[in-house]
């Protein structure tokens, strides 16, 4: 939530913060500003409300000098102050010499701003974040005085301020700040989530929220963890303590990422080129990691093949969202095959009850982004009651995956697009690829049987392909239901957390109410709804141990003139007769089914969108990585 960019070195500054922040739009994107620092020594502020297009235009309306060279900018998703021009970020302090950008909710802000306000601060907005701005002009003002005959004194009250400013805040956040004094220096700090990368030019330095804002300048970067603060000029950069003010040494990696992964690619939304780079996100998913040969599965770092995961006695998969609902898959998975008793918990939820994990429990977080503030928390709670951490994530080096004791890293590439498509899909993979390791290891599946999943497993990159190719068919589909307000989706064992995942693609970006709910409940209350203007989507494969339940439901679904779309194994005609529409999906073992069945959903839900002209990679009110509670 909320995207940060900074640079300093020899290029102008404004375009390139510009396109950083657009690479970071998905991250929020109410307003947008900048922070220029002119080689006059002076601040210039520009922010709009709206997309950062809005930004363009009053830049260009600027004319921005090219001989600026440092600066920051900020896309914004609210959470204190409507998205107006005044609450875009950056924010500045009384003498408009500081300027901040945030990302985060300051908790004591109210407190904060009486105080400063008692000591004459003057606000201009009604943001949390503008406390900030004001306390490390507080802090200049007395560090000022503290190092004023030191030589280097400026540069060292000016570090030490900002240290100051955030030893008085309660609450997460990633945050960057300049000070026209000290043109030279950016200061980034991060506590909690919301995720701040360091990426390392010649001569040229760069912040930023998230990876794709760098990949056009440079791929060696580091990660700033907690309570971490950098100091960024052109010539170097240096990490320090926020709690002390000691240096502490970071370890630089190189990204995989290229910076064409980020771009659309000649698709219209980044949704539908993440929907159509499924097969190779799965095939890079699984490349080099399985062993056609001997179902043997490779996973990478020592703790896969640690005592622990042999020892295990339960598993508790934490997630949020979609990735929340790969988890629900994953439950049916790793039960199944490695029986062991396996919980699933929405991460929100989890730290504020009283889990009963313990030493002999892996806990497997599930995030895209790594930065899923719910999910970290959780993920610190189970580790704080002795559970070992596994980690299925995409973004290599963001928390979720610095702080586990073993990643498994889903190569779904950069995902852009709000909502999540690749991301789920890989994750079914790598929960996959988890499941048949823990069983060779813990000797839960005989040998012949792990060979014939791995070989199942490899040829699904190839079916998804094919199964893409019925995009015509699911565009046509859509031109009919797409005037419905309200829709249900259905689907028993391991179909229900797809049930779940389709309603949800098609609410977030559509805006049409939609429910998912195991077939087994519509007459625990749902089926009142039915009736000609509900369209009900089940999901009825005949590979299912439940296919003649689903079956009922259907009917039951068709006795009330429900409208009913079926998603059916190819060529099965005693589900399609009962269906008002079809959509087939080639045959599969039941438990490999959702990595096909989710595939026309995801499609369906852009489809409609689209009709409905919405903003696909945009959706209103959301943001990427929600990095608040
Ligand atoms: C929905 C969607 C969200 C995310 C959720 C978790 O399309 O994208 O529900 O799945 O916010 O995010 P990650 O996986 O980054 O932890």
């Amino acid at each position: 939530m909320c995207g940060i960019v900074g640079y300093t070195g020899p290029k102008p500054a404004a375009p390139l913060l510009l396109n950083g922040l657009a690479k970071l739009e998905y991250r929020g994107y109410d307003s947008a500003g900048l922070a220029l620092l002119t080689p006059q020594g002076r601040l210039k502020i520009i922010k709009k409300a709206g997309k950062i297009g809005n930004l363009v235009a009053a830049v260009k309306k600027a004319h921005i000098s090219p001989t600026i060279t440092a600066g920051i900018g900020h896309t914004r998703w609210a959470t204190h102050g409507h998205p107006t021009d005044r609450n875009a970020h950056p924010h500045t302090d009384c003498g408009g010499e500081v300027a901040v950008v945030h990302n985060g909710i300051v908790e004591n802000y109210e407190k904060l701003k009486k105080q400063l306000q008692a000591k004459g601060h003057h606000f201009k907005s009604q943001t949390d974040s503008e406390v900030l701005a004001h306390l490390i002009e507080e802090g200049l003002k007395h560090q000022s005085a503290v190092h004023s005959r030191q030589p280097a004194g400026k540069a060292k009250a000016w570090v030490e301020a900002v240290r100051w400013a955030l030893s008085q805040i309660e609450g997460t956040y990633s945050v960057v700040a300049v000070y026209e004094r000290e043109p030279e220096s950016l200061i980034g700090a991060r506590a909690g989530g919301g995720g701040l990368v360091v990426g390392l030019g010649k001569d040229e330095n760069f912040l930023a929220s998230d990876v794709p804002a760098l990949l056009a300048h440079t791929r060696r970067v580091y990660y700033l963890d907690d309570n971490e603060m950098v100091i960024l000029s052109p010539s170097g950069t240096r990490v320090v303590s926020v709690l002390n003010g000691k240096p502490i040494p970071k370890k630089v990696s190189e990204i995989q990422w290229s910076a064409e992964q980020a771009e659309k690619g000649g698709y219209p939304h980044f949704m539908l080129k993440e929907i159509m780079e499924q097969p190779r996100a799965l095939e890079d998913t699984f490349n080099s990691r399985l062993d056609l040969g001997t179902g043997e599965v490779l996973l990478e770092g020592k703790f896969w093949s640690s005592p622990f995961v042999r020892e295990f006695k339960k598993i508790t998969l934490l997630a949020m969202g979609t990735s929340f609902y790969a988890a629900m898959v994953g439950k049916f998975l790793l039960e199944k095959y490695l029986r062991v008793p396996v919980e699933v918990d929405n991460a929100s939820e989890f730290r504020y009850r009283d889990p009963i994990i313990g030493k002999d429990t892996l806990a497997i977080v599930i995030s895209q982004s790594g930065e899923t503030v719910d999910t970290l928390v959780a993920l610190r709670e189970a580790k704080a009651k002795g559970a070992k951490i596994a980690a299925i994530c995409n973004v290599m080096g963001s928390s979720v995956t610095r702080e586990a004791d073993g990643v498994l890293l889903t190569r779904a590439g950069p995902e852009i697009g709000v909502a999540s498509t690749k991301a789920f899909t890989t994750q079914l993979g790598a929960l996959w690829l988890l499941t048949l390791h823990l069983a060779r290891v813990r000797k839960a599946m005989p040998p012949a049987e792990l060979k014939r999943k791995a070989r199942e497993l490899a040829r699904l990159p190839m079916m998804v392909g094919a199964l893409l190719k019925q995009r015509k068919a699911v565009e046509k589909l859509a031109k009919l239901y797409a005037k419905y307000f309200n829709f249900l989706y259905i689907g028993r064992g391991i179909q229900y957390p797809i049930a779940l995942e389709g309603a949800l693609k098609l609410k977030e970006i559509s805006y049409i109410h939609a429910e998912g709910y195991p077939g087994g409940e519509m007459k625990h209350g749902p089926i009142a709804l039915i009736d000609s203007k509900m369209p009900v989507l089940a999901i009825a494969l005949k590979s299912s141990g439940v296919y003649e339940k689903i079956l009922n439901n259907m009917a039951e679904v068709k006795a009330r003139s429900g409208k009913l779309i079926a998603l059916v194994e190819k060529g099965d005609k005693l589900a399609g007769k009962k269906a008002d529409h079809v959509i087939e999906i080639p045959a599969i073992s039941e438990d490999l089914s959702p990595l096909l069945s989710v595939v026309p959903l995801q499609l369906l839900a852009y489809e409609i969108a689209k009709l409905k002209h919405r903003e696909i990679d945009q959706p209103r009110n959301l943001a990427k990585s929600v990095t608040v509670e």
